[in-house]
């Protein structure tokens, strides 16, 4: 059965709804979280949701995937933009991966107009909010649906 996915998040999401609320609204990481385990629920999905703010955690915990789950869900944060360690992982995940983003990186500063990620995931969301993690859900339990055919 391929349902299980994990859900990655980088550093400082932790304070979601205490920090910059214009860009990524006023939900708290916890309420992020639950949202995110529900729709997985309701979906048949196995969800784990996973926060860090070091880069070799974040590193090992996308290496220990690849044995475990069937897809991946990723927002790095500000890792997005400088971590060609967290890159060289997820490059080693053989399966679907999603690249999250709250906010509309394009819309901001110009530092955070180069993803280094982009370039070994399956596809991208950003900027429509805490509603981007439910829609990368729905659109990975699609991908794994056709898998399992
Ligand atoms: C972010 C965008 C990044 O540029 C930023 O460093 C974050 C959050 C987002 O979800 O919009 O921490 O990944």
């Amino acid at each position: 059965m391929n349902n299980k996915i994990i859900i990655i998040n980088g550093p400082n999401l932790n304070l979601l709804g205490e920090r910059e609320q214009s860009q990524y609204g006023s939900i708290t990481f916890n309420q992020l979280k639950e949202n995110c385990l529900k729709k997985g629920k309701e979906m048949g999905l196995d969800v784990e949701f996973f926060q860090s703010n070091i880069e070799g955690e974040l590193v090992n915990i996308i290496q220990n995937a690849r044995e475990t789950f069937d897809g991946m869900i990723i927002n790095a944060a500000g890792f997005t933009h400088t971590s060609v360690s967290i890159r060289d992982a997820l490059d080693l995940f053989k399966k679907p991966i999603i690249e999250l983003h709250l906010s509309n990186i394009y819309k901001r500063e110009d530092f955070r107009h180069k993803s280094l990620i982009s370039g070994v995931v399956t596809g991208g969301i950003f900027g429509l909010g805490a509603e981007g993690y439910i829609l990368a859900i729905i659109s990975l339990h699609k991908t794994l649906q056709n898998e399992n055919r």
